[in-house]
């Protein structure tokens, strides 16, 4: 019994000094912190969108990756700014919850800033000028904003589309016209089937994104026969607490913008720059 005490002891003590001799070759001045950003561990930060928003955040058919120019312009941002992201696809209604349980740290989704979001997160500068619009099919008798009194209209549930068909029926009841029929659904995408499918007579949705379903979709025949009645700004949406990575995402856009990588992303997903 008493042999095994001494022994232990002495293997422990065997196995401090050692420990002990291995911690001192690592002394700070043999690794010197020569400021080399590769030297430490990147931060990572986790982006998320609601990827049925193309050209923003979609799923690229051929490679069922999530793509797009949000996810471009994140993953730009980071490389500007020395952080590290992974871009998720997640449910619309999930990403501000997602952000403030800390699933995620940035929504990054063609969102625009609003004062009604600003209550609950903080928004980046603004990098997208953006509008809603309405959009019809060819031969549709809604020639114009007023004559969708009394019709039924999709939009994508709390969006700013949503927002400007609820505040259009207010304005047509109040007018003592008939007022709209809103049919609220859970994706981006899902306003144009319903369109396709003859379940609205419109659909309310941010025009960039209706024009590359125009594009992309031609044999739908949609049109948008008046331009854009609302304009906003999208912006990077984070939690208010995250005073340094507000600061990583608007000097990371800043320079983005200044050395010209923005536009070539721009470029590549809206065309040449008129
Ligand atoms: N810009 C609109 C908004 O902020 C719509 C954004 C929808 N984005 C998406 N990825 N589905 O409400």
């Amino acid at each position: 019994m008493k042999k095994t005490l001494v022994w232990l002891l002495v293997t422990s003590l065997i196995v401090l000094t050692v420990g002990a001799a291995g911690c001192s070759t690592k002394t700070p001045n043999e690794t010197p912190n020569t400021g080399n950003p590769d030297n430490t561990p990147k931060l990572k930060l986790i982006a998320v969108g609601e990827a049925t928003f193309a050209p923003f955040e979609y799923v690229d058919p051929q490679t069922e990756q999530v793509t797009g120019f949000d996810v471009d312009l994140i993953h730009a941002i980071a490389k500007a700014s020395g952080f590290e992201v992974e871009y998720k696809n997640l449910a619309w209604n999930s990403l501000i919850p997602a952000l403030l349980n800390k699933e995620a740290d940035l929504v990054v989704s063609g969102m625009t800033i609003t004062d009604e979001r600003l209550l609950a997160v903080a928004f980046s500068d603004p990098y997208f000028a953006s509008g809603q619009a309405w959009a019809v099919k060819e031969g549709s008798d809604i020639k114009t904003l007023d004559d969708l009194a009394g019709k039924t209209v999709a939009v994508q549930i709390n969006t700013t589309g949503a927002f400007a068909a609820e505040e259009l029926d207010g304005k047509f009841k109040d007018d003592g016209k008939p007022g709209l029929t809103i049919k609220s659904l859970t994706n981006a995408a899902d306003v144009f089937n319903e369109l396709k499918a003859g379940g609205c007579d419109a659909v309310i949705s941010d025009l960039p994104v209706i024009q590359e379903y125009m594009k992309n979709n031609p044999d739908d025949k949609v049109i948008v026969p008046e331009p854009a009645f609302t304009v906003e700004y999208y912006g990077i949406a984070m939690r208010k607490a995250d005073k340094e990575i507000h600061e990583l995402i608007n000097k990371g856009l800043a320079k983005v913008k200044a050395d010209g990588t923005y536009d070539t992303i721009y470029e590549k997903y809206f065309g040449p720059k008129q």
